[in-house]
């Protein structure tokens, strides 16, 4: 019987999706990005080789997958022709294995210099922390309703038109309340209209192929985490797009019903890139020891990412969200050589001691709680190579185990290292 899989992040992004949906596809005909654009950096690692995907789904280095980017992804026409080409040059067929849904909204040049000129506005203090791709500004665009799509590159004068409209608009914001540099409107189209001419074979209608490939195996690749999400997430520190379960009905056209396994990747311990809240976060030597081994340093802008201890409360309410099937325990092996191990179960509040056991969605409450940990042993030894979970050592099967009963949700696959073999599959999904 076919399959059809969504792999998604638990917690602020990086989980290691796109190492688990590159091992997955070996059984995959299909992989599709739903939502967010080139903000995301998903990175494989195949016998060594390190690749790094921004828009491309994580399906395009295997033979006999074809990749969609589907209508809730926004696209840089100039970071996805970049993309390609960088593929190209490592002889991946890209033209064979990749097909983009004519629907999905323009990133351009002025949501670029939008979200970068309001982050130096905002300061320290009050910014996102952005990976500066533009990516706000042009779902912002999207809500609006003056966002320009693919598809409406081909009535060339009405896209040109509505291009210098909306260009106007921004350099207008551009000038007067940021004091950054406008930008040139020739320039702008004439490299949209060149670069498409590279990508038109490979536009099409994505929700008409979903809809007729849905017997086929499909992995469903989101990015970023729950936690970045719009209306879930730790809100306003957070990304433009939903994230979670809803983003690939809404991002494909796919229905919902046809959806038979949900993976929700966790990464062994917590990490985030950017502001806003993390209540596990470590500023003592631990921190950086996670840091360090963790080699936490964004995919995309190469930040340090912030580190912590694993948070199984923020978990839990993204098994609830996103109505996970089976979790993905990623980075196990970066825990190797800790004395102790400690899982966040629940919160206190700060204002009067009380504790809860719930992820509060309200900001201000957020700020307010310390997290109280379970400590456990650390298993003190590698565990690189091991292929089979009954030989993992007691201590790191107890770690495991105590995250399927607190979260009520089966561990299916635990990644021990970066490479595409350095993986304990408990349950294949596809079976
Ligand atoms: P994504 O955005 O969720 O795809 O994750 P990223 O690629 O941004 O970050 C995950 C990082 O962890 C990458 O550098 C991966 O190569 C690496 N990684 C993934 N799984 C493992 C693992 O099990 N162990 C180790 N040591 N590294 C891993
Ligand atoms: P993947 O798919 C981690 C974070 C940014 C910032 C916030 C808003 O690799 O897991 P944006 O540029 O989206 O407006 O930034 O979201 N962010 C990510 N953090 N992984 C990602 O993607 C991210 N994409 C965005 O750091 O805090
Ligand atoms: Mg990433």
């Amino acid at each position: 019987m076919n399959k059809n899989i969504v792999i998604l992040g638990t917690q602020w992004g990086d989980e290691g999706k796109g190492k688990i949906v590159d091992l997955l596809t070996d059984n995959a005909q299909y992989v599709v990005r739903y939502q967010g654009g080139n903000n995301a950096g998903h990175t494989l690692f195949i016998n060594g080789k390190k690749t790094i995907l921004h828009l491309i789904p994580s399906g395009i280095l295997r033979k006999g997958v074809m990749n969609i980017i589907s209508n809730g992804v926004v696209i840089s026409l100039d970071a996805l022709l970049k993309e390609i080409n960088n593929l190209i040059k490592e002889d991946i067929p890209v033209y064979e294995r990749l097909v983009i849904s004519s629907a999905c909204i323009l990133v351009l040049p002025y949501h670029i210099a939008m979200d970068i000129a309001r982050e130096k506005m905002q300061g320290k203090k009050n910014a996102i922390g952005t990976t500066g791709k533009g990516i706000g500004p042009a779902y912002e665009d999207k809500v609006a309703r003056r966002a320009l799509r693919i598809s409406d590159i081909s009535d060339e004068i009405n896209f040109a038109d509505r291009l210098k409209e909306n260009l106007e608009y921004y350099n207008f914001q551009l000038k007067n309340f940021y004091n950054s540099n406008t930008l040139d409107y020739q320039s702008i189209l004439d490299k949209i209209l060149f670069t498409i001419q590279s990508l038109k074979k490979i536009i099409i209608d994505s929700s008409i192929l979903l809809k007729n490939i849905k017997n086929s195996n499909i992995i469903f690749e989101g990015a970023q985490g729950t936690f970045l999400d719009i209306d879930h997430g730790t809100y306003p520190y957070v990304t433009a797009s939903n994230t979670t379960i809803g983003a690939v009905f809404t991002g494909s056209g796919f229905a919902p019903n046809d959806i038979n396994y949900i993976l929700g990747v966790v990464k062994a311990y917590s990490t985030r890139v950017g502001f806003g809240p993390f209540p596990t976060e470590l500023f003592n030597k631990t921190g950086e020891v996670l840091l360090l081994n963790g080699n936490e340093f964004g995919s995309t802008t190469n930040r340090k990412r912030r580190t912590g201890w694993l948070d199984l409360v923020l978990i839990r309410r993204a098994i609830q969200i996103n109505s996970i099937s089976s979790l993905c325990i990623t980075k196990l092996d970066i825990l190797d050589s800790f004395e102790e191990i400690k899982i966040c179960i629940a919160y206190r509040l700060l204002t009067n001691g009380e504790i809860i056991d719930t992820f509060p969605s309200d900001s201000n409450i957020l700020k307010n709680i310390e997290p109280i940990y379970k400590i456990f042993p650390g298993w003190k030894q590698s565990i690189l190579g091991i292929k089979d979970f009954s030989k993992l050592p007691k201590k790191t099967r107890s770690y495991i185990k105590y995250i399927e009963e607190f979260t009520h949700t089966p561990v299916d696959i635990i990644s021990i290292g970066p490479d595409r073999e350095d993986t304990i599959i408990i349950r294949n999904p596809w079976v």
